[in-house]
């Protein structure tokens, strides 16, 4: 089964938007196959958003993203990873469409509410970065 890694930030978990975001995700008919709340340390910052180390943004980026608990997940399903990353839109909110989630609640690239893995291969390896394999669940799920 086609994977993602998502991330409710530390906007959303403030903003209580937790278990709205969460309910979108399901409703779709996505399957939740891991999920935590914990904190993201610098070092964890540094791994997952290697890509970005350089950056003008990027302090400000760990600076956030280390702020305060977020919500780590793990979601499967038929083109999971275009799929959420259509759900979440945009990365700068302010460009985002109504309807999604960042177009419905986010207004500032800094605080863009979620993130998502943007391709099958960094899926898997932001998977790794924040999940052991065991706390990935196999399970039936029909409907
Ligand atoms: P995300 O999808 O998690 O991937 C990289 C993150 O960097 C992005 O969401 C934003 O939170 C952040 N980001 C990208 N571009 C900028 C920018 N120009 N200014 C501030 N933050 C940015």
């Amino acid at each position: 089964m086609e994977r993602t890694f998502v991330m409710i930030k530390p906007d959303g978990v403030q903003r209580n938007l937790v278990g709205e975001i969460l309910a979108r995700y399901e409703k779709k008919g996505y399957k939740l196959l891991a999920m935590k709340l914990m904190r993201v340390t610098e070092e964890l910052a540094h791994q997952h958003y290697a890509e970005h180390v350089g950056k003008p943004f990027f302090p400000g980026l760990v600076e956030y993203i280390t702020s305060g608990p977020v919500v780590a997940l793990v979601l499967g399903g038929k083109g999971v990873v275009a799929g959420v990353r259509a759900m979440n839109g945009a990365t700068n909110p302010a460009n985002a469409a109504p309807g999604t989630i960042r177009g419905d609640y986010g207004i500032e690239v800094g605080r863009n509410v979620v993130h998502a893995s943007d391709s099958v291969e960094s899926a898997e390896r932001e998977i790794a970065i924040y999940f052991k394999e065991e706390e990935i669940l196999a399970y039936e799920k029909n409907v």
